[in-house]
């Protein structure tokens, strides 16, 4: 029995991931098989967390529930009630670290469990820094499009904070395959950092090529062009390999997509671990993708639809 609960579900990155940290466009999409539940009790003081990943009174992995605390902190903030001690059970069926918005989710969740325990719905804003506290721990300094993305429930574009819905005019089969590796996105974007500072001229153009590809996908989506999606999807793999957030795994996981017929593959989020993303013609094809997917090695494999 909880005197409050909440829920929100996984994301995946279709174009734009480490061009929208310098100010790009991004597209991303809700991925409604994967979630956090949150349950939350008021408690005398202090945080007591269950979850799938950690159970106890002190936390041992700052790495894991650091977010969540950040999360918990600031909702109780928003919500009136700084500092109160609180009970949180968190299930998750998100794996942790793959580019799928375990963590903001986990922040999205805890938002909106915390808001039903103080007996209100938080606004999209509110909810909105919650979010960006957890991803703050866990990133350093996300964009903030997994915050925007994890509680969206159609595509979106997203550009330096700024959220807008896309329109959708076809059936979109998507398949997402699990590396099983976890990838830092802290440890990528610092990385990309660090070779755009090098070899300024040669990185910058490739975040523009990054940049160009998500802004032209909008029309896609909302014309249902599945084929220059997919060749964009293909592309701009080949573009973050260039920047070296891919992995050996990475790369194998999206030629074997594209020689089960994937119109397009790429890694998707942080990378350096974490998951690929391909766009099969039909639910059918996804399927048979999925299947090449798993003999390949994948851990886990999802088919995820976008529809008008
Ligand atoms: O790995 P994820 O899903 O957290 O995505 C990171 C996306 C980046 O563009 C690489 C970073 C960001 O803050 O947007």
């Amino acid at each position: 029995d909880y005197a409050g609960s909440g829920y929100a579900h996984s994301k995946a990155i279709l174009l734009g991931e480490h061009s929208v940290v310098y100010g790009a466009p991004a597209i991303a999409i809700p991925v409604e098989a994967l979630g956090v539940q949150a349950w939350v009790n008021p408690r005398a003081e202090g945080l007591y967390l269950e979850s799938d990943l950690y159970t106890g009174d002190q936390c041992d992995t700052e790495h894991q529930t650091g977010p969540v605390r950040a999360a918990v902190a600031a909702a109780l903030e928003a919500t009136g009630q700084p500092g109160a001690g609180l009970s949180v059970r968190l299930h998750s069926t998100i794996p942790f670290a793959r580019g799928l918005g375990s963590s903001a989710a986990v922040g999205a969740a805890i938002g909106r469990a915390i808001g039903s325990m103080a007996g209100r719905t938080l606004d999209p804003e509110q909810l909105n820094t919650i979010i960006q506290a957890a991803e703050t721990v866990a990133h350093g300094k996300p964009s903030g499009l997994d915050a925007r993305t994890v509680v969206a429930d159609s595509p979106i574009r997203f550009q330096s904070g700024e959220v807008s819905a896309i329109s959708v005019g076809g059936e979109f089969d998507f398949v997402i395959a699990d590396t099983g590796v976890t990838g830092s996105t802290a440890e990528a974007v610092d990385s990309v950092r660090v070779q755009r500072e090098a070899e300024r001229g040669r990185v910058e153009g490739i975040l523009a090529q990054l940049a160009e590809h998500a802004d032209a996908a909008v029309a896609d989506l909302a014309s249902g062009a599945k084929s220059a999606l997919g060749e964009k999807m293909s592309t701009v793999h080949g573009l973050l390999a260039s920047i070296r957030v891919s992995s050996p795994l990475l790369d194998s996981l999206v030629a074997e997509a594209n020689a089960a017929g994937a119109l397009g593959a790429k890694l998707t989020g942080g990378g350096l671990g974490g998951c690929i993303m391909a766009l099969a013609s039909s639910g059918a094809h996804a399927q048979q993708i999925r299947d090449a997917l798993y003999r390949a090695g994948a851990v886990h494999t999802w088919h995820t639809k976008v529809v008008p």
